[in-house]
């Protein structure tokens, strides 16, 4: 099987996303991007039993330990990014060294994160293990780490050295992951690209099914859509904010919950789904591109809709503490249709209501 190739072009510090079957075995590939002699593989306790010991053969010759967090979001904290660099300190990882991040994207984003700390930052390889994690989190540098006051409120931009999407470790993932997982890649088609919606309309039986070919062309068009706009705006001045279509809907959805009852994939996919409802409200899109993206979602058996368990005044509360929002106005990511997403500010908190009750 064909390894497919997504260039992110970040002049000096572009790198390749691999994607395909067997890439953790194909050591001679990854191993190019590893520069000095220190590794530290950060994972968590239920990756590392699967797949450390592939990863260690390619490691031979390497002076290199591992850290496993827990698992969970929970885990996300300062605390392990201190922990990560102690053991930085332990293995004397010197200026060359390399973190490698082997799960999905809460190990994806403190290792990167720890990377971009030690020394003031040292390269970082991304072998991303869920397919949320393929198709969003290891591409484009954001990494980070959780505080009380909220989600993500810590970190840097810290651009990978290299991307490695073996797509046997997905077998292992569960089907709930890897549908969160499609509904990352239905939103880089619904944001700005059309054709390729349409195609993921061809092709949802196939990707519901895990169809290798179909599946890794689907992670390369949205890595290739993602990499083209983290090349435009890598520290999100401005077209980047628009990956998080249906993401102030879907982080409210996740906080009211307490992030136990929907995963993330899975409040994007309602979010998504409410911010064309809006747009439609607004007058800015048409019905039909709504009810294609609800049939899409649900033919990938992604929910479309809250559970109705939280009150719409409590959800638009927690809208209100939204990263993009300006002083007093509601700054939403909506779309004029498919493939159209657009930043609106100053929408009114009566429309939101009206969508979400
Ligand atoms: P996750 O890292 O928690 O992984 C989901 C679950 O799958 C975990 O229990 C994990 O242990 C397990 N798992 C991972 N790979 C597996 C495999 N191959 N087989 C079996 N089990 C496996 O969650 P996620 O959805 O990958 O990532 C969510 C995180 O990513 C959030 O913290 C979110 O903030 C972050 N994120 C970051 C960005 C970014 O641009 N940096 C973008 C989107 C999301
Ligand atoms: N996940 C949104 C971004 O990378 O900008």
């Amino acid at each position: 099987m064909d390894i497919a190739t997504v260039d992110v072009d970040l002049a000096g510090r572009s790198y390749p996303v691999w994607i395909g079957p067997g890439l953790l075995a194909d050591n001679a590939r990854w191993r190019t991007a590893i520069r000095g002699r220190h590794v530290l593989v950060v994972s968590n306790t239920t990756v590392a039993p699967l797949y450390l010991d592939a990863l260690a053969q390619g490691l031979d010759g390497l002076r290199w330990s591992s850290y496993l967090l827990e698992d969970g979001e929970t885990h996300k904290t300062f605390a392990n990014v201190g922990k990560v660099l102690e053991a930085l300190g332990e293995l004397g990882a010197t200026r060359d060294a390399c973190v490698i991040a082997l799960g999905g994207g809460v190990v994806g984003d403190l290792a990167g994160f720890a990377a971009a700390c030690w020394m003031r930052g040292i390269d970082f390889v991304q072998i991303p293990t869920t397919l949320l994690a393929m198709v969003d989190s290891s591409v484009g540098g954001k990494t980070g780490v959780n505080l009380p006051a909220g989600k993500n409120l810590a970190g840097a931009f810290h651009q990978p050295r290299a991307v490695v999407a073996d797509t046997y470790v997905l077998d292992t993932l569960p089907q709930r992951e890897f549908r969160a997982g499609l509904a990352e890649i239905v939103k880089g088609a619904a944001i700005g690209d059309p054709d390729f919606f349409a195609w993921l309309e061809d092709h949802a039986d196939a990707l519901s099914g895990r169809e290798t070919g179909p599946l890794i062309e689907a992670i390369a068009r949205k890595c290739r859509y993602k990499a083209g706009v983290v090349a435009r705006d890598e520290t999100e001045q401005g077209e980047r904010a628009l990956l998080n279509l249906g993401h102030t809907f879907g982080h409210a959805l996740e906080t009211a919950g307490n992030y136990s009852e929907i995963l993330h994939g899975e409040g994007v996919a309602i979010g998504m789904v409410l911010a064309a409802k809006l747009s439609e409200r607004l007058g800015m899109a048409p019905a039909t591109d709504t009810q294609r993206l609800v049939t899409l979602l649900r033919r990938l058996d992604l929910p479309t809709q809250p559970s109705g368990k939280h009150a719409a005044s409590r959800l638009l509360e927690l809208m209100r503490l939204d990263k993009k929002n300006t002083a007093g106005t509601l700054r939403l990511i909506l779309w004029r249709g498919i493939g159209r997403a657009e930043i609106v500010a100053g929408v009114a908190e009566d429309d939101v209501l009206g969508v979400l009750i």
